[in-house]
């Protein structure tokens, strides 16, 4: 067997010149960039599926990170190049940015400027550069990653003061979410964009999507910090291809969305622990083979879940939180069917090599997940998961720590 993959993170400075080089390769005529700016992508401990419904997730920000170099122009030209489509050159007008109206990565991109113009903010054309160490495709967010970098640089050139302060910071995830949702096209919730320019070192985010709520009640930060208790939260991209713009996500929401209407409530969010049973009681005639029925218990009690597991971390018990992980799993696996074979062979075995609690992260079909682990047997899990993977003929997946880290900046 091979040593293990380790997808480490850049230093800031690291990161910082890699993109300012290839801004002077990619634009050679126009100087130097305005600045540099940087967004993480996030884990989620716990609360999946549940932000499109209302819900509680509780995310952390990775140490990798995507970093863009920017530069304002007069006209409303943009033009991008990646170092993960080397060569390439990404062009738009922002007159010409719309729904449906651009595709592929620079979309992601073009949509933050979009969202921010149709905010009421002036937004002029720009070239940017784009480098990142979010593994790619892997459930960690590099596409809010993204949008978040270019949200805080845009933010800065044009001196909108958003990112100065978290009700600012929580404008600009709106202007996120509406670019990935508007202009990228993939119906998801707000947590990852939340997470990036919301959290802080040290801390996880409580995010609650509950609508209408105020920026301050939808993202409270709740101290995480694993050192004391001598555990380390290992994550592992199974390296599972896992896409968001295609039909299982989007089908997943439809079905959630169909049954709040068919219980009468704005989002599952409204279904209480205690009237779980007589939803599932009333969804019944409408719901032949049970599927409106394994959703709505998933989201129901995965955010209760979440509630108990900020709970006990705030009470100093995060030792107790592993059986709430391994519910949570089960239940993303069983009765929202959004695992996949190499998620729970990292469930499983890293939980079988003692971990305290492991679960799928992010939305799934692929990606990666998390395991609780105390720090001594880190290098036993890791051993253990990467030979699960081997015996069952799976390429070898990659592994990461994720001490919570450092919001967009
Ligand atoms: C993806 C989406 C999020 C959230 C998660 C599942 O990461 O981008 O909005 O729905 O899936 O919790």
């Amino acid at each position: 067997m091979t040593s293990p993959a380790w997808l480490e993170s850049w230093s800031p400075d690291d990161g910082a010149q890699r993109v300012r080089d290839l801004f002077g390769r990619s634009f050679p005529a126009v100087g130097a960039p305005d600045g540099v700016w940087s967004a993480p992508g996030r884990v989620n401990l716990i609360g999946e599926h549940t932000d499109y419904n209302g819900g509680l997730a509780l995310p952390t920000a990775l140490p990798h990170r995507t970093y863009v170099a920017l530069r304002r122009r007069d006209d409303d030209v943009v033009r991008l190049a990646s170092a993960q489509a080397p060569g390439e050159l990404w062009q738009t007008r922002l007159a010409d940015v719309a729904p449906g109206a651009v595709t592929g990565w620079g979309a992601y991109v073009a949509g933050v400027a979009w969202a921010l113009a149709k905010d009421g903010h002036d937004v002029s054309g720009f070239d940017a550069v784009v480098d990142s160490c979010v593994p790619f495709g892997a459930g960690l967010s590099s596409s809010a990653a993204l949008e978040c970098a270019v949200a805080v640089a845009l933010d800065e050139v044009h001196q909108l003061g958003l990112a100065a302060d978290d009700a600012g910071r929580a404008a600009l995830v709106s202007a996120c979410v509406r670019a990935e949702n508007e202009v990228a096209g993939a119906p998801t919730g707000g947590m990852d964009q939340a997470a990036s320019l919301r959290c802080t070192a040290g801390h996880a985010l409580l995010v609650d999507s509950r609508p209408g709520l105020s920026a301050l009640e939808s993202g409270t930060p709740v101290p995480f910090d694993l050192e004391p208790a001598r555990l380390t939260l290992l994550v592992v991209d199974t390296r599972a291809e896992h896409a968001l713009v295609d039909g299982q996500y989007a089908e997943r929401r439809a079905s959630c969305e169909r049954a709040a209407s068919l219980l009468g409530v704005e989002t599952l969010r409204d279904v209480a622990p205690e009237a779980l049973e007589g939803a599932l009681v009333a969804l019944e005639p409408h719901d032949p083979d049970g599927v409106l029925r394994r959703r709505v218990r998933h989201v129901v009690t995965e955010i209760a879940r979440t509630a108990q597991f900020v709970a006990l971390v705030r009470d100093g018990r995060v030792t107790e939180v592993g059986p709430l992980m391994n519910a949570s799993h089960a239940s993303l696996r069983d009765d929202y069917e959004v695992s996949a074979r190499e998620l729970d062979l990292v469930v499983d075995s890293a939980v079988g090599a003692g971990a305290l609690g492991a679960r799928m992260t992010g939305g799934g079909f692929g990606g990666s997940a998390i395991a609780l682990v105390r720090v001594e047997d880190v290098e036993t899990v890791v051993t253990v998961v990467q030979a699960a993977f081997d015996d069952a003929g799976l390429t070898a997946p990659g592994f990461l720590l994720a001490p919570p880290s450092a919001p967009a900046l």
